[in-house]
């Protein structure tokens, strides 16, 4: 069964008085456990297509059905509760609160998930642990470097054991040598056996993924194999 199985995907937005074509009929089927890249030109709708994939957006027409549950024309509530439960996030400016500990940082997505504080805090040591981190459990964003910044978004990722990790530039903010180790991690949380799934528009990014899919104005313009 596919984790994810999109059918005839459109996206439209309407800007004044004119209907932009974002996405124009796009087909998907991605299997847990996957390492996909999606890339593509500035503007070909990647990140539109990650929004809808991330359930936080809806499509234009079409069917998106996730982990066996149609979400195309779910409620925003129902919408969000699908999002807490399968979806972990990782974004190019990491995103953390600030004057928040890197472990109040990764507990936070599990207060929405119904858990107690001690099982929160727990879950997000281990995490922590797990991405590297345990020795910076208790500084803040700005006290960390950028490369330990996106650790700590990762393990936020992470925490509720989510079906899918979607990055959008996930090394976009970040000098080579740090992207590196973030891509490495990825290959770590990868053969944990998570299904991830990576926007780039950088070639050397993509080639740690195991699929590649181009889209190029709205479309799959190719969807191979990496390795
Ligand atoms: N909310 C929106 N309203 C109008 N146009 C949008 C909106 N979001 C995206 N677009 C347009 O859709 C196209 C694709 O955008 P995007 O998905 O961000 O591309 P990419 O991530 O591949 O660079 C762009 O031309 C962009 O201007
Ligand atoms: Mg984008």
């Amino acid at each position: 069964m596919s984790l994810i199985k999109i059918t005839n995907i459109k996206r439209d937005f309407v800007l004044g008085n004119e209907i932009i074509n974002v996405l124009k009929g796009i087909d998907l089927n991605i299997s847990k456990g996957e390492y996909v890249a999606l890339m593509g030109p500035s503007g070909s709708g990647k990140s539109t297509l990650m929004n809808l994939l991330g359930c936080l957006d809806t499509p234009t027409s079409g069917q998106y059905i996730l982990n066996g549950n149609d979400v195309s024309q779910m409620s925003d509530d129902n919408l969000a509760e699908i999002r807490n439960k399968e979806i972990g996030f990782v974004f190019q400016t990491f995103n953390l609160l600030p004057r928040t500990t890197a472990l109040n940082n990764v507990a936070l997505p599990m207060i929405y998930a119904g858990y107690s504080k001690s099982e929160r805090l727990a879950r997000a040591e281990q995490v922590l642990k797990q991405v590297g981190l345990g020795d910076r459990m208790d500084h803040e964003p700005n006290q960390l470097s950028g490369g330990q910044r996106q650790r700590v978004a990762v393990a936020r990722a992470l925490v509720n054991k989510p079906s899918i990790i979607l990055a959008d530039e996930p090394t976009g903010n970040l000098d080579s040598k740090t992207s590196v180790e973030i891509m490495n991690l990825f290959n770590e949380i990868h053969a944990n056996g998570n299904t991830v799934i990576l926007v780039t528009h950088e070639e050397d990014i993509a080639a740690y993924a195991h699929r590649i899919i181009r889209l190029r104005d709205g479309l799959v313009e190719s969807d191979k194999p990496n390795k």
